[in-house]
């Protein structure tokens, strides 16, 4: 299937399966894969790493918004990177996982990393997941879908996941993070994760990849002709 130049933006609950399915599309038309969750994970790691979170989750705003200014998380080889340390591991913790949504409520974060999200836009043929992709950093995307799932499902395929890379993970305690990030992503005060107007709803609960990718292949040829 020819597909044009497009962007698209899969936004949704945390632990839909977003970034597994964002994977087989970029694979499948030769896209440009971001995982911009990834990068609030990394800002995350590193204010962790450098006291300027607490364990009640209480941030240094000031502090965090001054080291921003040269911190260099990025993309590279093999995933995620803080300047040459690849980082890709550590960001997946669940300690990373429960302060990240309290990081990405501040909004010097967030434009931080739009801008970094932007700079991609340009080259379009990238398909892009996150809470705010087609609301906020992409609203001009072409093809905006909203991913949602059951919350048991999402539990056990996110403990799944963490155990295949070696890490313990208790599907009560999954869980549970997950509802919070949901509540937190979705009523913080800038760029809240909502459906955009414009998105195309979902749920994949009872669906495999395949399933899926039959979905979106007829979405495409719906909209585009192709
Ligand atoms: O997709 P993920 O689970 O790796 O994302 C981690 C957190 O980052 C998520 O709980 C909220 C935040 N996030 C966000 O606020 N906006 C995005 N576009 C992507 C992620």
């Amino acid at each position: 299937m020819n597909i044009p130049d497009i962007i698209i933006a899969i936004d949704g609950y945390s632990s839909t399966g977003k970034s597994s399915f964002a994977k087989v599309i970029a694979k499948e038309f030769s896209f440009l894969y971001l995982d911009s969750g990834a990068l609030y994970r990394g800002v995350t790691l590193f204010a962790i790493e450098n006291g300027l979170i607490d364990d009640d989750c209480t941030i240094d705003v000031p502090e965090l918004e001054k080291a921003l200014e040269t911190l260099d998380v990025h993309f590279g080889e093999g995933g995620t990177y803080i300047a040459d340390r690849c980082v890709e591991q550590d960001i997946r913790s669940l300690a990373v996982a429960d302060k990240v949504s309290p990081i990405a409520t501040v909004a010097q974060v967030r434009n931080y990393v739009d801008r970094k999200l932007r700079e991609f836009g340009s080259r379009r043929r990238v398909v892009m997941d996150g809470r705010d992709i087609g609301t906020t950093v992409f609203p001009d995307a072409e093809l905006k879908i909203f991913m949602t799932a059951d919350t048991q499902i999402r539990a056990v395929r996110r403990a799944d996941e963490m155990r295949a890379k070696g890490m313990e993970a208790d599907i009560e305690d999954v869980k549970k993070n997950l509802l919070e990030r949901d509540y937190i992503d979705s009523h913080r005060e800038v760029s809240p994760l909502s459906k955009a107007a414009d998105a195309v709803e979902l749920d994949n609960t009872h669906m495999t990849m395949e399933d899926q990718m039959v979905w979106l292949r007829n979405l495409i040829s719906e909209r585009f002709g192709c």
